[in-house]
């Protein structure tokens, strides 16, 4: 069982996820998503042979015994998978936006993995500094939200900065400035690399 949760819409041809990336069809049984990220939408899916889907459709507790997804969050995830199949460049706009992103991060001095991921976690350590840091990049109009323990292991709080495909290079740069410049105010210890 594969969780396509952060590779839905972001990884892959079209962003058809890891599996699809990998070519791993043949050895994976159920791919599980979430139509809550990328797709902007809420709710989740699962995809697998039929006899594994009508298992799931008989016993899922969480299925049977749960309200069914309204309609309009249903159309709302539809519509996003429409424009991603039929715009291929949406996707590679995201991994261009994610390369700003690292580049002018590093840029003002934050280590950060090299990937393709629309997440750029930076570590500060402390969860007060993280908030901190968090609230000052507000007080510039650039929402970085600070995510503490129990989330992440303690020692390892962190500024979670996600890049969209509709961002634009000006935003990007807005916001690696307005987080460095936060950090920088609350001198903060130089940031770690996320593990
Ligand atoms: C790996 C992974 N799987 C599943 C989920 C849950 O998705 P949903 O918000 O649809 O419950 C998350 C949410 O953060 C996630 O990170």
């Amino acid at each position: 069982v594969v969780d396509e949760a952060h590779a839905t819409g972001v990884v892959g041809p079209g962003g058809r996820g890891l599996v699809s990336a990998l070519a791993l069809h043949d050895q994976v049984d159920v791919v599980i998503g979430t139509l809550g990220k990328a797709l902007g939408s809420y709710g989740a899916f699962a995809c697998s042979e039929p006899a594994i889907a009508e298992f799931l459709i008989n016993r899922a507790r969480t299925l049977i015994y749960s309200t069914a997804l309204p309609p309009p969050t249903v159309a709302g995830a539809l519509a996003a998978l429409r424009l991603l199949a039929g715009d291929s460049a949406l996707v590679r706009r995201l991994w261009d936006r994610a390369r700003l992103l690292r580049t002018l991060l590093k840029g003002g001095g934050f280590q950060v993995e090299e990937n393709e991921m629309p997440i750029v976690p930076l570590i500060f350590g402390t969860p007060s500094v993280a908030l901190a840091v968090c609230e000052q990049a507000l007080t510039d109009g650039v929402f970085v939200q600070a995510i503490r323990p129990p989330t992440v292991p303690p020692g390892t709080s962190r500024l979670r900065a996600v890049v969209t495909a509709a961002h634009t290079d000006h935003q990007c740069r807005k916001a690696a400035h307005a987080i460095a410049k936060a950090a920088a105010g609350q001198q903060a210890p130089p940031p770690l690399l996320a593990t």
